[in-house]
């Protein structure tokens, strides 16, 4: 069996051909480089023709990922073995959707069970009448929340969420007073979201809220505050009652953790039955994504994209733009998503990566970005390979025009990146050849939310694997962490003296 640093020598000598090249060569080139979906209610179609994957690239990087193991890897991520060697624990989000280890699949659809208790008891006014939920968290434990919500809890003339769910994250008290203004206290609950039930951004802000239902003359201001968290114990002992205490297991990634009761706020803002559609359209792409082999699996296809755009062609970014507002913070997501799990210079046994890791993910909505970011994805000297993500239907009822509109501009800025123009006044060219991919979902519905969200999860593990690095640590963002927290307790002399000038001249220091 050749090893990977020979797969990769094949990937570099391969033949690189251009975008209109590998059409005119094959026309069943769309067909082919293209899957579908179907999560449930609707199809998710995933269009890769426009990037430079070819045949013989494509042969290349599924030898490179027989020989880095990928099938023995994905077996042993979905059977919940030890995924996390560096953390010595496995990496079992799939099993809250009913994919891995019996034990753990029922200890999570355990979990779902409370979660669905409590839901179904706030919304039968156990607490009196509740009309708002102020969720406190931060990175994965607030990141996927909101995106779900701003994504399938908006009004309609028909519908209107039961509770209205405001995300707050930043320790700028000015994100939390926002949240206050937008509510009534008498009718407010609070979830503190955070696995490990310590962070300082969120503890600060829970506190804060707490003392906000107080001053608003709230009586029991602890009984209305609801835990998620992978550490139940600390919960308590902050002073929330077991009752309302929601756990989910520890070998649950906190940017993996929508899907257990971080969840809860989508739940509440759409219901249990939404939340379980949202967790199946998520077990559908498992099934696909445990089940086919090669080139034919839609996120280690887009790996082997991601992969060459990185490693071959040396593009240090990717841009995804939803041409869509209600996933108008999939980029967002995906950035932590995709950067806390592959943003490694290491390989997964501590060796140096000797190679690229992740690239930055960045993006933003169209057709806004059309109007602020695109000169440069046409017309500068970096490549940057871009995903377009779409919705076929509306989620609004104006004008269909709106829509038509919308999505006409998404595939002419997928054509026109390939196509380029001549022009003599070269400030006027486009020299095309400009790679994108596009997602089109039928509709925006729990399911096919799901769907996306798994689907990239899946990309970021299959990358991962190819590149050997362990995507489920992050030891990365402790030494800031420790550095705040050694100022915070007045320790920690001699940092850097442009550091110290800065405590000073904010008064954080003398
Ligand atoms: O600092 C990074 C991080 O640990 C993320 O991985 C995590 O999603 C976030 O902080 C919040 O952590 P917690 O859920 O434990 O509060």
């Amino acid at each position: 069996m050749t090893n990977t640093a020979d797969c990769w020598t094949r990937l570099e000598q391969a033949e690189r051909e251009t975008l209109k090249a590998l059409f005119a060569a094959d026309d069943g080139r769309v067909g082919r480089y293209s899957g579908t979906l179907a999560p449930g209610d609707g199809d998710i179609l995933f269009d890769w023709s426009k990037t430079h994957l070819s045949d013989e690239l494509v042969a290349g990087f599924e030898a490179l990922a027989q020989a880095a193991g990928f099938d023995a890897a994905r077996e042993v991520m979905l059977s919940g073995d030890m995924a996390n060697p560096t953390e010595g624990r496995a990496a079992e989000h799939t099993a809250q959707r009913g994919i891995g280890a019996d034990e753990s699949v029922a200890e999570a659809d355990a979990f779902h069970m409370r979660m669905r208790g409590l839901v179904e008891a706030i919304h039968d006014g156990v607490f009196g009448q509740i009309r708002h939920l102020i969720h406190i968290g931060i990175g994965g434990s607030a990141l996927g929340p909101a995106l779900a919500i701003n994504a399938l809890a908006r009004p309609t003339a028909e519908w209107r969420a039961p509770v209205d769910v405001h995300v707050v994250s930043n320790i700028d008290g000015n994100a939390l007073e926002a949240a206050f203004e937008a509510c009534d206290p008498a009718t407010t609950m609070i979830a503190v979201a955070s696995k490990t039930f310590t962070t300082i951004e969120t503890m600060t802000n829970a506190a804060s809220a707490v003392q906000w239902l107080e001053e608003s003359g709230v009586s029991d201001p602890y009984g209305k505050v609801v835990a998620l968290t992978a550490s139940p114990d600390k919960a308590v002992e902050w002073g929330i009652d077991e009752t309302r205490v929601l756990p989910f297991s520890e070998s649950v990634g906190g940017r993996y953790s929508l899907w257990s009761s971080i969840g809860f706020p989508v739940a509440m803002a759409i219901g249990w039955d939404g939340f379980a559609a949202f967790l199946d359209g998520a077990a559908a792409v498992d099934r696909h994504f445990a089940d086919t082999d090669g080139f034919a699996n839609l996120p280690l296809r887009a790996a082997f994209a991601d992969l060459m755009y990185v490693q071959l062609r040396g593009c240090q970014t990717r841009a995804v733009f939803a041409y869509d507002e209600r996933l108008g913070l999939f980029p967002d997501y995906l950035q932590q998503l995709e950067m806390e799990s592959n943003g490694k210079s290491v390989t997964a046994d501590g060796k140096p990566l000797g190679r690229q890791s992740a690239p930055i993910t960045w993006g933003g909505v169209g057709t806004d970005a059309q109007h602020a970011v695109f000169q440069l994805l046409h017309q500068g000297t970096i490549e940057v390979p871009v995903d377009f993500i779409a919705v076929k239907q509306p989620g609004h009822d104006l004008d269909p025009a709106h829509h038509a509109i919308l999505l006409t501009n998404c595939f002419a800025q997928g054509a026109a990146l390939m196509a380029g123009k001549e022009n003599d006044d070269a400030a006027r060219a486009y020299p095309g050849n400009r790679p994108s991919a596009t997602i089109l979902c039928d509709a925006m519905t729990p399911a096919t939310l799901g769907a996306l969200i798994a689907f990239h999860e899946h990309r970021t593990f299959a990358n991962a694997v190819l590149l050997g690095i362990n995507p489920f640590d992050q030891f990365g963002v402790e030494l800031g962490k420790q550095i705040a927290n050694q100022i915070a307790a007045g320790e920690g002399d001699g940092f850097d003296p442009g550091t110290e000038a800065l405590l000073a001249a904010a008064g954080l220091k003398d």
